[in-house]
């Protein structure tokens, strides 16, 4: 898949920020995701040329990222914390709870695209767990009756 001219232009720039290039890695994996949905191998290539290093160096480094997704997602990645705080205030039957919801395993894709479900590490929020992450937005005290709600605004707010 190409990159955009918008991709293109906001790379270079952030490219110009630091004087080794390749410090602007972790940003431009960013830019690339942003534009493919995950980290494909011409995403590694294309970052890697910016900055003047090799694809291998740039796909090790993003293997580190849980951030930096290496296979396809559904339309909104559900990020549940398991971590001690969440998992004390009732992570892992609502976890559960998502999973019976969903119709999906943790790592699994809805048939209809729609949601992927995963669990992550701490998500810095551990003062109103239950922790959830959406896309780029934070669920914060869940409960069932909460993720009702989220649910079913999601499956709304993308028309089906
Ligand atoms: S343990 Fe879940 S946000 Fe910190």
């Amino acid at each position: 898949m190409p990159f955009s001219e918008a991709a293109q232009k906001e790379l270079q720039q952030v490219v110009t920020r630091y004087p080794d290039k390749r410090s602007a890695m972790l940003p431009a994996l960013e830019i690339a995701q942003r534009e493919q949905g995950y980290l494909t191998p011409e995403a590694y290539e294309w970052v890697a040329e910016a900055l003047d290093t090799s694809p291998t160096w740039v796909a090790s480094v993003a293997s580190f990222y849980t951030m930096l997704r290496k296979e396809p997602v559904g339309r909104y990645l559900v990020q549940v914390c398991t971590n001690l705080s969440c998992s004390l205030l009732g992570a892992q039957p609502l976890l559960l709870y998502l999973q019976e919801k969903l119709g999906i395993e943790v790592g699994e894709t809805t048939p209809d695209g729609l949601f992927t479900l995963v669990t992550v590490e701490c998500l810095g929020s551990c003062a109103t767990a239950p922790v959830m992450q959406i896309n780029d937005r934070y669920y914060e005290r869940l409960t069932r009756e909460r993720i009702d709600e989220i649910l079913t605004a999601l499956r709304a707010e993308a028309g089906s």
